[in-house]
């Protein structure tokens, strides 16, 4: 095989993109499982206190929440009732974009107390398109618990009530969050390396 035949094939090599959950594409752990764990389990706590025995509809929106939820309701002791909504921001890879509704709610959330559960509050379109839609609903109250929340890029007039880590502006992955679609599987919050922000 000529020279010239073999130079394409090694930069198209360098150009692949990297294993899936490659330490290369992460540039460090930012909320270790311990800490996750910790913290979950004081927000429980305050559920618990606040909530006591009062029924309570959980609402997940998929699907960054799944591991978050299933380590919160697992810790929660009052008798709870949960359901999913689905929602896409339709981001361009790390950049915000517009929020709509792609799984709605079985429940019927009249009267209901509502707690809502998202991974992460950034600029706050998503969590504002989901409250409004289940204010809709007329809900006996209505509160928020997100993961984690990022305040720098904040346009939207809302804050949650219960928050698990208040975050500097990274793009972080992993515990439920995703880069186009990976990286949900680690245990663990890690910011994603710089070179792949878009
Ligand atoms: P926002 O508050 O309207 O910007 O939207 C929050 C949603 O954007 C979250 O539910 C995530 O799906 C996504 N998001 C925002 N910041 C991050 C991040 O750092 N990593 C992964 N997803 C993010
Ligand atoms: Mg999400």
């Amino acid at each position: 095989m000529s020279q010239s035949a073999n130079a394409p094939q090694s930069v198209s090599q360098e150009l692949a993109p990297p294993p899936l959950n490659s330490p290369r594409t992460l540039k460090g752990v930012l909320i270790s499982e311990e800490s996750l764990r910790d913290r979950i389990t004081q927000l429980a706590q305050m559920l618990n206190q606040d909530y006591g025995d009062k029924p309570v509809v959980i609402v997940g929106i998929l699907n960054g929440t799944i591991l978050f939820f299933a380590d919160l309701i697992r810790q929660l002791t009052g008798p709870i009732e949960i359901d999913f909504m689905g929602v896409t921001s339709y981001r361009n890879g790390t950049s915000p974009g517009n929020a709509a509704i792609t799984r709605s709610l079985k429940t019927d959330l009249k009267d209901r107390h509502v707690l809502l559960v998202d991974d992460i509050l950034d600029v706050g379109q998503t969590l504002t398109t989901i409250v409004e839609e289940i204010l809709l609903q007329e809900p006996k109250d209505l509160r928020t618990c997100v993961l984690l929340e990022k305040t720098a890029r904040r346009r939207y007039p809302i804050a949650a009530d219960y928050i698990g880590f208040s975050i500097p502006d990274y793009f972080v992955v992993g515990y439920g969050l995703d880069y186009a679609e990976r990286y949900r599987n680690l245990p663990y919050v890690a910011v994603l390396d710089d070179s792949h922000l878009g």
